[in-house]
């Protein structure tokens, strides 16, 4: 059914169809998945708890907007973000034609035993490496990498995160580090599109949100290769004189709107590494100060 929803609109953007039309795909994109967020999918869950039978008129009609002039664009129907989308705005229909949308979506379940061991084997298991043998990652394995920081949570799932994968010694060459890179599997940069993030207006009020969901995916990675039997790293960028980002912008040619966030490191270690420990859990909780 056609949304008769003239714009999108908020206090951050105002965009008719004819902006939307002209718009560049991955911006739209992104603005699809944070209006599908935003005005959908965050009041959906008090709206249905509440439910008081009446029709919302409004309910989602800009995320359909977007989708509308998404598909008229002829973008892509069947990819798995827009089948998110979908459900979305399907449930959002029957909300404005008054009709309580029924939901059958798994409630999280205790893992078994055996699962647990897995978990802790994965997350306690895990350390950061920093000798490599110069032993190249096979290509399905760098996508289940991949993946794993695809799966990351995201800030209203903004779809504005790109990963650059440096495999050659020349292209590694261009991440500065405090640890050898010269003999590595792969790294991967984890960057995000500041275009997407200007249009629903994240720069102005998260503008953390970016580097978090740069962070949020290096971790996921890390933790996956881990499991894959390889070994990561983080690679902090510098700022200030000889500013690290800035260097690999200009010598990997990135568009000025790509922004690096995050640099991990990834590869078969040639070493292993004595397993660090934390600062006790006690001394990490502050509890309320007494007056
Ligand atoms: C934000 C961040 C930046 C990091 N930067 C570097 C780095 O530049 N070089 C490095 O060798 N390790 C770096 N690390 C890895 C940490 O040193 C490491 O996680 C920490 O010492 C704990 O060890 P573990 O990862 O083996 O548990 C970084 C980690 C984080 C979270």
């Amino acid at each position: 059914m056609a949304t008769n929803a003239a714009t999108v609109q908020w206090i951050f953007g105002k965009y008719t169809r004819e902006d939307l039309m002209k718009m560049d795909p991955i911006v739209l994109r992104g603005l699809l998945h944070e209006r599908t967020h935003h005005m959908i999918e965050v009041p959906l869950y008090p709206t249905l708890l509440k439910w008081r039978g009446r029709a919302i008129k409004s309910f989602g009609r800009q995320a359909q907007l977007c989708y509308e002039v998404w598909r008229a664009r002829e973008f892509t129907d069947r990819a798995d973000d827009i089948q998110w989308v979908k459900k979305y705005l399907a449930i959002a229909e029957q909300i404005r034609a008054g009709k309580k949308p029924e939901l059958d979506e798994p409630l999280p379940v205790p893992f078994s035993k055996a699962e647990m061991v897995v978990v802790k084997k994965l997350i306690y298991g895990r350390r950061s490496y920093r000798d490599y043998l110069n032993k190249p990652i096979p290509d399905e394995m760098l996508e289940t990498i991949l993946e794993a920081g695809r799966a990351a949570p995201i800030g209203c799932n903004l779809g504005h995160l790109k990963f650059i994968v440096l495999r050659t010694p020349k292209e590694r060459a261009m991440i500065w580090s405090d640890i050898p890179t010269r003999s590595c599997g792969a790294i991967i940069v984890l960057c995000h599109d500041k275009r997407v993030a200007a249009v629903v207006g994240h720069d102005r009020v998260v503008p953390q949100n970016a580097g978090f969901d740069a962070a949020a995916a290096g971790d996921h990675m890390l933790l996956m290769a881990h499991a894959l039997g390889l070994g990561g790293c983080w690679l902090s960028e510098m700022y200030g004189e000889g500013d690290t980002t800035e260097i690999f912008k200009k010598k990997y040619g990135l568009p000025d709107y790509i922004e690096p966030d995050l640099h991990i490191i990834l590869g078969y270690p040639s070493i292993g590494i004595i397993k660090s420990s934390r600062t006790p859990l006690e001394e990490m909780i502050i509890e309320k100060p007494q007056k």
